[in-house]
């Protein structure tokens, strides 16, 4: 059986992935902070067709949680196909005004922790890699455009996600010739709750559908072990193609 993590699996984009990867047979481990939200997840991953769930229940913003979920789907799954770190939390302001409390939980959820669970689980991602060389296994990063280009009024938010596309670039360098690639996915906005504080700009039907995203994360665990695809940039029609 083929496994995944998904991290903010419990709304959004993650949501959607989960669901995607239950419909390919994937087994699954589903995390957010609230195991309500996880159980009637599961529920509908076991509908879809996912073989196996565990959920785990952590908060992303706690680096001691983490060990916790790394070892939970080690003992549900033992191998780990793909690893979606989605979970993020949005952040606005312009620099000048930037409410400083907010500062270390963007860098935590939306960069550190991705940092922990990837170095957590490579051993696993190495593992299923080595027991099927031509699909290997891939990180699959949720970005933001505004991680590819700086946007004004996101510096926090686009610095931590520029973070992560960077970090997921270096782990192809050390670690795609053994057959573990990651992709980062970049999108402008897409309709989520987390996109509803900019509705009075941009309505809901002009943003990216969630299963736009779902689409490509879809695609690259289609390819073979010798692709390695660094990052996707997602952008909104009627933009000029660089801005959320
Ligand atoms: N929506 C957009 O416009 C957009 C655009 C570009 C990129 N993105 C990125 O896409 C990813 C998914 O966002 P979304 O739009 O699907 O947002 P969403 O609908 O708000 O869902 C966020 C998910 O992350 C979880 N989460 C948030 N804070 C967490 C924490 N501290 N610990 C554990 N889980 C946490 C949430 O669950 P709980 O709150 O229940 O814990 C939820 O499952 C994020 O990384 C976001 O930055 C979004």
């Amino acid at each position: 059986m083929k496994s995944a993590l998904v991290t903010g699996a419990s709304r959004g984009i993650g949501r959607g992935i989960a669901l995607r990867l239950a419909g390919k047979g994937y087994g699954l481990t589903i995390t957010s902070r609230k195991d309500g939200d996880l159980q009637v997840l599961e529920q509908e991953l076991v509908a879809a067709g996912a073989p196996k769930v565990v959920r785990h229940a952590a908060d992303m913003a706690r680096r001691d949680c983490l060990p916790a979920l790394i070892a939970a789907h080690e003992d549900g799954f033992g191998a780990m196909n793909a690893l979606v770190v989605n979970a993020g939390v949005g952040t606005a302001g312009k620099v000048a005004d930037y409410d400083l409390k907010r500062l270390d939980k963007t860098l935590e959820v939306n960069f550190a922790c991705a940092v922990v669970l990837i170095k957590k689980s490579l051993p696993m991602l190495r593992t299923a890699a080595a027991e099927d060389p031509v699909c290997g296994a891939r990180i699959i990063g949720v970005s933001s455009i505004t991680g590819a280009y700086a946007e004004p009024g996101l510096a926090v938010y686009g610095a931590s996600k520029a973070a992560l596309l960077s970090l997921l670039e270096t782990v192809n360098l050390e670690e795609s010739a053994r057959g573990v690639t990651a992709s980062a996915i970049a999108p402008a906005f897409v309709d989520t709750d987390m996109s509803d504080w900019v509705t009075d700009r941009i309505p809901k039907d002009e943003m990216i559908p969630v299963e736009d995203v779902v689409r490509v994360v879809d695609m690259l665990l289609e390819l073979s072990a010798n692709t390695v695809v660094n990052r996707i940039v997602l952008s909104r029609k009627g933009t000029n193609g660089y801005s959320a």
